[in-house]
Order: C-alpha cells, then structure tokens, then sequence
C-alpha cells in the first residue's frame, strides 16, 4: 500500500487572474447583465438612475469609481449585519483557506459546524440542535419539512403579507399573489391575519395543521406581531400539537435590539428558528434551522435515515468560519446593544418629523429595522398630486423618496414591498451616531422637496408614472 503525499501548499495558482480580467472586463458589467442574466435588472436600474459604478466597500459604505461614498441603509438585504468586509470576518476565511482542511469529505464530523451551532444555541437556551444549508429559503424549507414529519400533520399556516423566500415550499407561505401568480400548483398550506388568534384557532380546529410560519416583524412593510401574539399561538398551537416556526432569517442576529426577535417577549419559545443572511459575515451563503431534540430524533430516527434531509454544501468550512467569526464580533464589539440604541436613536428622530411633514404617516420597528410610512397629504395642493400617483400605482411616492436619497444624497434605501408607500431601513449593525445624522439630514431635505410641491422630485414622478402606465 502506497500512501499519497500532501501535495506542497505552495503550488502556483495558476493562469487564471481574476484582477485582470476585472480591469480587462468589469466596464461591461451592465451589458453583460443584459445579455445573460435577470435583463429586468439592468433595465430597471437605468430607469430610476441607480446605473452606478461601484468599486470598493467597507463597513457602512461603499465606494463608485470617482471616489465617492454611499451610505448603506440596505445592507445587501440584510446580509451585511456587520457591514463590509469586517477585519475579523476576512481573517477568520483567509485562515481557513489556509488551513486546507479535508472539508466535505461528507463521511467524517467536521469541528467548525459543531462548534458553530454550539454557539447559535447557546443564544436560544430552549433549543437543542442545528441543520445547516445553504440560505433563507433553505432554512425555511427545512423548517416546514420537520414540522410535517414530526407532527405528521401537512398544512402549514402563514401569515398575510409574510415573506420567507422563493423556492416553492417557501413559496407556498408567501403572503403576496406578486410572487405566487403563475407558479400554481404549489402547497395546500393557508394564510391567517398577522394577530388574528381567532382566525388561527380556526385553522387549528381542522386538527391537519403542522406548524405556523412566522416572521416576529414582516419584512414587508414592518408590520410587527401584536404584543402578546406570539406567546398566545404558541400556546394555541401546542394545544393543537402543532408547532411555532420563528423566521428569523431578517430580524435574527441582533438585528432588532435582541440576538433573536421573538425575544422581546418572555415566554416566547419557538419549536423551530430559521436563521441566515448575516450569519454569512457577507461573504459565504449559509442558512441554519434551530429545533428541539425531539423533532430531530423523529426526522433522523433510525440510520437508514441519517441523510433524509440533507445538502451536499451544508457545513462547509468557509461559511462555518465566516458565522463563528460573525458571532465573535457580535459578542466582542456589544453589536446587538448598538442596534438597539441606534435604532431607537434613529426612530425618534424620524418620528419627530411626523408633525413637521404632512406626507409623513408612520415610524415604526425595533433595534435596526425601520419602517417609515408615508400616507395621504391633508393640503389641496400636495394631495391632488398624490392622488395622481396612486391611481397610477402605489408605491410611487415611496420610489420617488428613495431615488433622491441615492441620488443626491448617495444613501442606498429600498421600497419595503410592492405597492407599498413604505421604506425600510436595515443597514449595518455598526452604525452610528453619525450615520444617524447624515440621514436624517438627507431624509430632512428630500421631504422639504417633496413638499414643496414642485422642484426635480415630482418631475421625476412624470417619468414612474408613465413607467407604471406602461408595466400594466
Ligand atoms: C424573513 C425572510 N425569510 C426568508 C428569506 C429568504 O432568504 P434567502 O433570500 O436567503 O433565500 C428572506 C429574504 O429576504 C426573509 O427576509
């Protein structure tokens, strides 16, 4: 028997040079987008003006090639929990480059993936074990199959407006027809009023429901969970033998001013968690689901069953790196009582131009995940102008307040949902007092543009106007 020598960790990388072919290639980013990929994309960007060249990121901000910073109030979606290319992220991935471990040999127990939900756990005390994949969606999907298998039950409830990815059975608990449409059949599973504990202890009458699915505070449009909802379906579901999904896949990891967001009420003790986004420190994909013992010990109940449920990316090394790194920056740099402090920095000083902005309706959220509300002007002049844009398409206004912010403002925000007068920020949980400022500065001046009545912002509206006339 021969046995194979490690092969010198100092074998040359090769032909390939990925600087080179960025400097010889990266100005045709827009073209090749429109040739190969999602060509909506592309178009959409040119229409709002956001057809930017960005070259460098770090921390809150980001950099286009004439040197100019943009705030980042979006955070990749919420994937950039610690902003850009954290020094201790980067560190933790280039070491386990280096390392050249034996990874996803899939026969074999790695140390990174137990020591990772070691950790995770240790956040959520009620919960036992950890499947790692690959994103949200993944996590989700994890979810709703170990509370089918372990209840024996199929129907999964979910509430109005909820998003928790777009693979097909996350699909299935999705709250907008915008992104069902035309994907029919999918799963049998039914949506209940976020709140509404009568419509869910009707469900739950029919004795076929697994689980609830729910977000602590929607996504779209940040519509938080009444105080008190959660504990109350939790024990609404318990007594029907059905379980509590927490989606924690946006508001986990401290990003509401608690590590998980269904901690903001005692007692709240979901059977399944699903976490991802930030855990990836922004660079490598990961989803991870949280549960107790026994659901696991139904799933994986005999041998023959060890790879039921499964992913051939699962646990790899990077992403385990990357999540153990970001957990020890969110201990170490006291990440999660920053978000809760910025946070409410952040919403009080909105929420003291509601008077001052008669187009301004509603600040609202916890730690780091604001929503700001516009609604109906009371003046004559403001209002027919409104009025115009919602006949033409909701959502308009909070586009038009958005694009100024990038604009002239260089603040990346986004619309929080279709047909929504909404904006949400999450940005970064590094941010601060100065952050603070240079929004609201920015916000603070786009809404003396808006109402003005007149200026560059409501011609622009001409152009969304025809644009939503045109999409129908
Ligand atoms: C609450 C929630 N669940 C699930 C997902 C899906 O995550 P992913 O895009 O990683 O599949 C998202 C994504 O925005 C989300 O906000």
């Amino acid at each position: 028997m021969t046995t194979a020598k490690p092969p010198s960790s100092s074998s040359q990388a090769g032909e390939f040079d990925l600087g080179a072919l960025l400097a010889e290639r990266g100005g045709e980013r827009y073209e090749l987008h429109t040739k190969y990929l999602n060509h909506q994309l592309p178009r959409m960007l040119h229409t709002i003006g956001f057809d930017k060249v960005y070259e460098r990121g770090e921390g809150a901000y980001f950099w286009d090639a004439d040197g100019n910073d943009y705030l980042d109030m979006l955070a990749g979606f919420g994937v950039m929990g610690l902003g850009r290319h954290h020094p201790v992220v980067r560190k933790a991935l280039h070491d386990v480059l280096d390392a050249q471990l034996a990874d996803l040999t899939r026969f074999d127990c790695q140390p990174l993936p137990g020591l990772l939900a070691e950790k995770l756990l240790a956040h959520s005390p009620h919960l036992d074990r950890v499947f790692f994949g690959n994103s949200g969606t993944e996590a989700v999907e994890t979810a709703l199959k170990f509370a089918r298998y372990a209840t024996g039950k199929p129907r999964i409830l979910y509430c109005d407006h909820a998003f928790h990815g777009l693979t097909t059975g996350s699909l299935s608990v999705n709250g907008e027809d915008g992104f069902r449409d035309g994907f029919a059949p999918l799963l049998p599973d039914t949506a209940v009023p976020l709140g509404d504990l009568d419509a869910l202890a009707g469900e739950l009458r029919k004795g076929d429901v697994a689980a609830l699915v729910v977000e602590p505070i929607q996504g779209k449009g940040v519509h938080e969970a009444p105080p008190g909802y959660l504990r109350a379906a939790q024990e609404l579901l318990h007594r029907h033998k059905a379980l509590l999904i927490a989606d924690e896949v946006q508001t986990g990891l401290g990003r509401t001013g608690d590590f998980y967001a269904y901690q903001h009420e005692d007692g709240v003790e979901p059977d399944l968690v699903c976490v991802a986004k930030a855990l990836s420190g922004g660079y490598v994909p990961v989803g991870a689901t949280l549960g107790k013992d026994w659901i696991f010990k139904k799933v994986y109940s005999s041998m023959d069953r060890v790879l039921v449920h499964s992913a051939s990316f699962g646990s790899n090394a990077q992403a385990m790196a990357a999540g153990l790194a970001v957990l020890s920056v969110m201990e170490n740099e006291q990440i999660v009582a920053n978000a809760r402090a910025t946070g409410e920095l952040l919403r009080s000083r909105l929420s003291a131009l509601i008077d001052k902005y008669e187009l301004l309706a509603d600040v609202r959220g916890r730690g780091l995940m604001v929503g700001i509300e516009f609604g109906r002007p009371k003046s004559l002049k403001l209002r027919s102008r409104w009025t115009m844009l919602q006949a033409a398409r909701k959502g308009l206004f909070a586009q038009m307040v958005v694009v100024p912010l990038l604009q002239r403002h260089r603040i990346l925000t986004q619309v929080s949902g279709d047909h929504l007068e909404v904006i949400k920020l999450i940005p970064p949980l590094i941010v601060g007092e100065q952050e603070v400022d240079r929004f609201v500065d920015a916000f603070t001046a786009v809404m003396d543009d808006a109402h003005s009545g007149g200026g560059l912002m409501w011609d622009f509206s001409k152009t969304l106007i025809k644009q939503a006339v045109a999409n129908r």
